[in-house]
């Protein structure tokens, strides 16, 4: 299927395997997980529910239409309907080169934690052992370039020869290991007490920060905010239905953070570790409990190939982005863009893999990752989600988005006055307050 010659996907559930895989990544495994853990359990889950159902399915709805409007990249997409919003698509491309810089030293770390499982390397201080691999100077730079090695090699092959045919297969096996080690971390003994905590909402621990926190790792979690949605949406053909997609990727993401947390919670508690342990909770406290585990090895190098597998999936949408672009725009081919694009975003990720130990690179107080992990998320993302918003409700027109997402008025769009407040007012001022948040002009 080709029309005006441009790629497209083979199939629908080929795209929505490559959607959901996308969005399933890090944020799902790593970040949701101890952000439950830190924020009160269930209460954050709900509030996160409300959020994704309310915004998430807003924005996805709306950078799919984009994107499929005008059949474009990010920033050809936005150029193509308004001039002067180009940059909306290029800050877009600035996320994608920035987050994929030091995602891929993450998943290099998962990469090199899966080998280590398998040597059973756990037992002793996690925390120690965790500091002595990051601090490394050449390990996890060869597990960042092999990680980023992995990413080229698919996004090289294209859309339906590359990308979709590696989400065919890493998506169902994703849920299949994650279901397998539920049912792992369930049978422990002493689950019941983390089941409980995961379920059983106390909202005494819910403040206004608990709801910035879950507005951004909504956008993180449904890889909204940077044209991802627009390029994806970009190679589906004027026959597939938008608004059934933007309600099953995001409730796939849910899911699957959801049951990430039924993975990682239970076992926690079940070895009388703290749930709120933070970001170290997927590469300190995990191992410690895997150590413990009975077949705690085995689980341990399920858990580490899910993580790598989640992670890439996630990671080739980040190189679709940037390299859509420089195909689109320059008309270089796929293959050379892919491994230049590649090769520069790997340079980029050298200084973040070094900051954790190796070398001192500090920027406004922060490690290198930490300062790129904060621009990307707490800057580009929600600026850009915002003025995907506005573009939509304001310049674009919800009439014009309609006539998109209906596929000029032959789907039924009953909820279109719901999205067209949303998307107009309720999403960007939610937004802009998490913005202002989120670089301190206010605190909650
Ligand atoms: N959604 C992915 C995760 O949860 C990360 C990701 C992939 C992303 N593409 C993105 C985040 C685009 C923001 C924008 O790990």
């Amino acid at each position: 299927m080709q029309e005006n010659g441009r790629e497209q996907w083979g199939t629908r559930v080929g795209f929505i395997f490559a959607a959901v895989g996308s969005a399933v990544g890090l944020g799902n495994l790593w970040r949701f997980p101890h952000l439950t853990g830190s924020n009160g359990g269930a209460a954050f889950l709900i509030i996160y529910l409300i959020i994704i159902a309310l915004i998430g399915i807003t924005i996805m709805l709306s950078e799919l239409a984009i994107g499929r409007a005008t059949q474009l990249n990010a920033v050809g997409a936005f150029k193509k309907l308004s001039k002067k919003w180009t940059f909306v698509g290029v800050m877009g491309v600035i996320a994608g080169f920035v987050i994929l810089s030091y995602y891929s030293v993450i998943g290099g770390w998962s990469i090199g934690y899966m080998v280590r499982s398998l040597t059973g390397v756990f037992s002793g201080d996690t925390a120690e052992l965790f500091g002595s691999f990051v601090s490394n100077t050449w390990e996890p730079l060869i597990w960042h370039a092999v990680f980023m090695g992995l990413t080229i090699g698919i996004v090289y092959n294209g859309i339906k020869g590359g990308i979709e045919r590696a989400s065919k297969i890493m998506i169902p096996a994703l849920f299949i290991m994650l279901i397998i080690i539920i049912v792992r971390s369930l049978t422990l003994p002493g689950a019941a007490e983390g089941v409980a905590f995961y379920l059983k909402p106390d909202f005494s621990k819910v403040t206004g920060g608990t709801i910035m926190a879950a507005l951004g790792q909504a956008f993180f979690s449904l890889s909204l905010g940077m044209g991802c949605m627009v390029t994806y949406g970009s190679y589906l053909s004027k026959k597939e239905n938008l608004v059934s997609s933007s309600a099953i990727i995001p409730i796939s993401d849910t899911l699957a953070a959801f049951l990430a947390g039924l993975a990682i919670l239970p076992a926690v508690f079940a070895f009388g570790f703290d749930p709120s342990s933070g970001p170290g909770l997927m590469f300190i406290t995990l191992p410690a409990v895997f150590a413990q585990m009975p077949l705690g090895t085995f689980f341990g190098f399920l858990f580490f190939v899910l993580v790598t597998i989640a992670a890439l999936t996630s990671a080739i949408s980040l190189l679709e982005v940037c390299s859509a672009y420089v195909i689109d725009e320059w008309k270089w081919s796929r293959k050379k863009t892919t491994l230049l694009m590649g090769l520069v975003i790997f340079l980029l990720g050298i200084p973040s893999s070094l900051s954790q130990g190796a070398v001192n690179i500090n920027l406004f107080g922060m490690d290198f990752l930490s300062f790129m992990d904060y621009i990307s998320n707490n800057v580009l993302l929600t600026l850009g989600g915002m003025f995907i918003c506005i573009f939509v409700g304001w310049i674009w027109g919800v009439n014009n988005a309609k006539k998109e997402i209906t596929n000029d008025g032959t789907i039924k769009f009953g909820l279109f006055g719901v999205w067209s407040i949303l998307v107009k007012f309720v999403a960007p001022i939610a937004i802009f307050i998490l913005f202002l948040n989120s670089i301190g002009v206010f605190s909650f």
